[in-house]
């Protein structure tokens, strides 16, 4: 009798009851946004490492569109869950705990509010490896958290692994008015760097400017200025001292020219389409440094993970970091599709998040 008392105590501490089945936005096949699917799906149950969490609201991200399109295959097998990241609230523990002080040390609880950065994260119930879920302090509600964890992981991560910023810097951002150019200008802004964006629309340049830009130039568009003069000129003929560059293609080439000397170009993405291969010794020219970092290796060790988390929670906390998200999208087929549309059209600002529950 008390050891079914003690055990039954023991599962409404690791977990709540779930449903059998649940519904998931997943592709079949690499493709357009047609391929997108909305099927029913096993829950997942409580297993070793893994933390189960029900899902509020998900976060839509360029890097979905490379996974459907298939610019970076698919490994995993078919069908495939979309989604990189996503925030709810803990249901299930692992069954018996991690003998790992990070993982004591985020103190995780049933009926916790929690951001997963993991993939897969386009369901109603996502099962995550538990260095990869991050409790929410007390201010970032779960809404806040699916429009920044990735995003503002990355961001957060790169500024200090990819190129350390520094007070009194000029730094390049190319689109400044997407979901990580918003985050890159007010973290910039914010430790004392000067940030240059540059994006497609007047608009746009007015939006990046009132989150901490000091100068937006347009680098597309009737409109359409020489970024290379311009840069320059703002910053006597020196260049910057780093380029974030998530558009890629198009951006490239002008990088080498806008850099200064010993500057480091961080190419995170390729919204535009990949960069060629280029040589080598071109670096030589300013002996300039070029990083290609992914989230994943940023976050590979559950230490820095936090760290990162953390920082990411004060920003929002402290007011440095505002959300703006551009739309909210149903969790279903069409609701997706109209995000994949929207986000690789080149109309949104901010960030795009899907409703689930
Ligand atoms: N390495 C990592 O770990 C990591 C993590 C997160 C994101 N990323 C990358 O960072 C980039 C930004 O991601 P995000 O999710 O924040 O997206 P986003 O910036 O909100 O959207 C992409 C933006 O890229 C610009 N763009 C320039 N040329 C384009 C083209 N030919 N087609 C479409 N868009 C074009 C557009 O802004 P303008 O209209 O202003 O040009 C567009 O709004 C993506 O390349 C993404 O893959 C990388």
């Amino acid at each position: 009798m008390r050891l079914a008392r003690t055990l039954s105590s023991v599962l409404r501490r690791t977990m709540s009851t779930l449903p059998t089945t649940q519904r998931a936005l997943q592709i079949s096949e690499h493709g357009g946004p047609e391929v997108l699917q909305f099927n029913e799906v096993g829950v997942p149950q409580p297993s070793a490492g893994k933390i189960i969490v029900k899902v509020d609201w998900a976060g839509v991200n360029y890097i979905d569109n490379y996974q459907r399109s298939g610019l970076y295959p698919n490994k995993a097998g078919w069908p495939l869950t979309l989604g990189q990241e996503a925030a709810g609230t803990i249901v299930a523990l692992p069954p018996s705990s991690p003998d790992d002080a990070a993982y004591k040390e985020r103190d995780f609880q049933v009926g916790q509010n929690v951001a997963v950065y993991s993939a897969g994260a386009y369901t109603e119930y996502f099962s995550a490896p538990w260095q990869r879920v991050f409790p929410l302090p007390t201010g970032v509600d779960t809404k806040t958290a699916a429009a920044f964890t990735l995003q503002g992981l990355t961001v957060t991560s790169q500024i200090h692994e990819s190129y350390e910023v520094k007070k009194g810097d000029t730094v390049l951002v190319h689109a400044a008015a997407g979901g990580l150019g918003l985050i890159y200008c007010q973290l910039l802004s914010t430790r004392g760097v000067r940030v240059i964006g540059t994006t497609s629309t007047k608009e746009k340049a007015a939006l990046a400017k009132s989150l901490g830009a000091a100068e937006v130039l347009l680098y597309a568009g009737p409109e359409k200025e020489d970024i290379e003069a311009r840069v320059l000129e703002l910053t006597n003929g020196e260049g910057v001292h780093a380029v974030f560059d998530g558009v890629g293609k198009d951006t490239w080439e002008l990088d080498f020219k806008v850099i200064r000397r010993l500057g480091t170009i961080v190419f995170v993405g390729n919204a535009s389409g990949p960069v060629p291969p280029f040589p080598v010794l071109r670096l030589s020219e300013k002996n300039v440094k070029i990083c290609r970092p992914t989230l994943v290796n940023s976050v590979a060790d559950p230490v820095a993970a936090k760290r990162y988390a953390d920082s990411l929670w004060s920003s929002i906390t402290s007011g440095a970091l505002k959300a703006k998200i551009h739309e909210e999208y149903p969790f279903s087929a069409e609701g997706l599709r109209k995000a994949h549309e929207d986000i690789a059209g080149r109309g949104t600002t901010g960030k795009l998040i899907l409703k689930v529950a």
